[in-house]
């Protein structure tokens, strides 16, 4: 039983003058604006992170800080929408007016601020719980003169934080549901709503094609692994694929190498890779992208049995490369050299972009906001450095290349599946860059952003959807 996911409800956006709002207002206030008289002077700094709320007689308001006007970038318009729209979901608003200010050139940041920030993952609490009063609608208002164009920038803001939410969705559901044929039975759905061809590879299949690094990866599993294969051609004729993939581990116990219980339950979020993966399909299909895109998501669940894989054993992937195995946890490597390969045969791709929660050494170097770009394909890093900054999936470069094959080198097979301890999270690209071969080749480590520890003023706690709009945006923004 693989039943879809449902898209979790999103609030309905509409975009409006300031006479047909309705609801609970939300103002932002910029350091050097001058406080409404409903505040005392010293109740309200309006720096960011600051909020302060004021009761009429009908509705209220929320003053929402902004600190310095020339700092204010969309970043900081999205997790101050998000924040103030949390705050007032927690006071019961149902209804919210958002005054935009002109400041905020699109409105894209303050529609997916709102629609993101009020997304919860609710599917299980009880009934008491999961009730509370939700926000169902978001009017923003803004000037006439910029009307037109800002219905068209939240109805693209609104269908990707759709596209966000639904991936976090699958994303913060529990390993024992979101098995690998699970996963494949939402792509499945993805597939027969939107117009995108699915194909599933499942075990038998796997043996055909040689993929011994997912089949490995999966062996010690009931839960038996799955390669999803999503094609979105909607390119001119003869114009090239782009090929996203992503690792979808749907737990990661670490294997025979297993790890410390503590750090276990996170490791649901091991899929959020193949989970962007999805998300970026979706996106792709419902803003209509004019490009040949394809998706593939290696999926598997990292377990222990009598059949499971083991340090020691030698692997050999889809297009004949031989791995031996040092470490069992590091089984991402392995389900992802088998996707890459796929994605490399098949298509020819002029670009393959692969997104996985890799290794924790990522996250150790970069902490957990960051994702790490690892790239020698100077135009596409410089493009998605730069539209993370603006979508808030903020990525750091760090090295890739040879220098790190050395410590991976194996006396029995092509490579080993652990280097050093030392730059670890440039290892693993190193790998996987192997199994690009001429194919230029970029990898996000998302071990750090893809989840979020616990709730903060800004979003909940779980999937937190990272690479969704960054990937749909470059793709878009792509030549
Ligand atoms: N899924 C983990 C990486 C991870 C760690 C993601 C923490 C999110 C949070 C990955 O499969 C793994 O276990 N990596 C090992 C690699 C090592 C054995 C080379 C790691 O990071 O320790
Ligand atoms: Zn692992
Ligand atoms: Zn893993």
């Amino acid at each position: 039983m693989n039943p879809e996911i449902p898209n979790p409800e999103q609030a309905n956006v509409r975009v409006l003058l300031s006479h047909e709002a309705r609801g609970d207002r939300m103002i932002f206030l910029f350091a050097d604006d001058p406080l409404p008289p409903a505040i005392g002077p010293d109740e309200f700094a309006a720096e960011t992170g600051d909020m302060v709320i004021t009761h009429g007689e009908k509705d209220r308001t929320l003053y929402v800080g902004m600190g310095d006007r020339s700092k204010a970038k969309p970043h900081t318009w999205r997790r101050a929408t998000a924040s103030a729209a949390r705050h007032l979901e927690k006071k019961c608003s149902t209804r919210i007016q958002i005054h935009v200010p002109d400041d905020c050139v699109t409105v894209d940041p303050i529609v997916e601020g709102a629609l993101l920030g009020l997304y919860r993952y609710d599917r299980f609490l009880d009934e008491k719980r999961k009730n509370k009063p939700k926000v169902a609608n978001l009017d923003l208002v803004v000037s006439a003169s910029r009307l037109a164009t800002a219905k068209e920038e939240a109805r693209q803001a609104a269908l990707a934080s759709k596209a966000t939410n639904w991936m976090r969705e699958i994303g913060n559901t529990p390993p024992n549901i979101m098995t690998p044929a699970a996963l494949a039975a939402q792509a499945k759905a993805l597939a027969s709503r939107s117009g995108i061809q699915c194909r599933i590879l499942e075990p038998a299949d796997l043996e055909k094609e040689g993929m011994g690094g997912i089949l490995a990866v999966g062996s010690g599993s009931v839960n038996t692994p799955r390669l999803i294969v999503l094609e979105w051609m909607k390119g001119e004729p003869g114009e090239p694929v782009t090929a996203v993939v992503g690792k979808a581990i749907t737990f990661d116990s670490g294997g025979y190498c297993i790890k410390p219980p503590a750090s276990m339950p996170e490791m649901k979020f091991d899929k959020m890779g193949g989970c962007a993966v999805l998300g970026i399909m979706a996106a792709a299909a419902d803003l209509g992208l004019r490009r040949n895109l394809v998706g593939v998501i290696a999926s598997a669940e990292n377990l222990i049995d009598g059949e499971a894989y083991r340090p020691g054993d030698v692997l050999t992937t889809c297009d004949g490369k031989t791995v031996e195995v040092i470490d069992t946890d590091a089984e991402g490597r392995l389900v992802l050299a088998d996707a890459i390969a796929h994605a490399r045969q098949k298509y020819r791709p002029d670009l393959i972009l692969e997104m996985s929660t890799l290794t924790g050494a990522c996250m150790v170097a970069l902490g957990t906001d960051r994702a790490g770009i690892f790239t020698d394909h100077e135009p596409s890093r410089e493009k998605l450095i730069r539209i993370g900054e603006s979508t808030g999936e903020r990525l750091w470069h760090l090295p890739i290349g040879d220098e790190y094959e050395e410590a991976m080198r194996s006396d029995i097979a092509f490579i080993k599946n652990l280097g050093s301890r030392q730059g670890g999270a440039s290892s693993a690209a190193s790998f996987l860059r192997k199994w690009a071969e001429d194919i230029p080749f970029v990898h996000l480590d998302i071990a750090g952003p893809a989840s979020i520890e616990k709730d903060v003023p800004h979003a909940c706690k779980g999937a937190s959807g990272f690479g969704v709009r960054l990937i749909t945006r470059f793709l878009f923004e792509k030549p």
